[in-house]
């Protein structure tokens, strides 16, 4: 079976976002997904990352994101952690429109968007030590 991995460790700033996103794009060009797949897959990758700046290190610079990635049978599986100060309720995190950030116009739907996006979303989170998202897509 073919199996490839990957992991990008990067500084917690926005201008990583699209960086981060572009890398997991290419890294799955190896299965030929569709393009909307790739768009789909993007979007997943810049609302996780997105979360980690804003929330895990609460936009101060000197944290760092780790994404580790696994494509193995046609299907990626994408880690994307922290090691910012987590989440308190993850239930609660993962409803629709719940957010802590209401200054800052967040509307509550990165975790929407990452579950309707991908096939899969799992959050694993520990106060004061970081959080994990999960998340598969089928490739092909
Ligand atoms: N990496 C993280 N570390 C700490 N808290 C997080 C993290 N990711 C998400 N959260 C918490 O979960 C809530 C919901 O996240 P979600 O991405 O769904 O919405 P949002 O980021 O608040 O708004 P939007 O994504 O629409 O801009 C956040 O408001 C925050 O409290
Ligand atoms: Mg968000």
């Amino acid at each position: 079976m073919f199996v490839n991995n990957m992991s990008l460790k990067f500084d917690a700033r926005p201008q990583n976002e699209s960086f981060a996103r572009s890398v997991v794009g290419a890294f799955c060009v190896c299965c030929n997904p569709t393009v909307d797949v790739i768009n789909d897959i993007k979007t997943a990758i810049s609302e996780a990352v997105t979360n980690c700046i804003v929330h895990g290190y609460e936009n101060q610079k000197n944290g760092e994101i780790l994404i580790e990635a696994t494509i193995a049978d046609n299907t990626l599986k994408v880690k994307i952690s922290d090691y910012g100060k987590g989440i308190v309720n993850i239930p609660q995190a993962l409803e629709d429109f719940y957010t802590t950030r209401e200054d800052e116009d967040r509307s509550g739907l990165g975790f929407t968007i990452m579950k309707s996006f991908m096939d899969s979303l799992e959050v694993e989170s520990s106060l004061g030590c970081g959080t994990t998202v999960t998340m598969t897509k089928r490739l092909l």
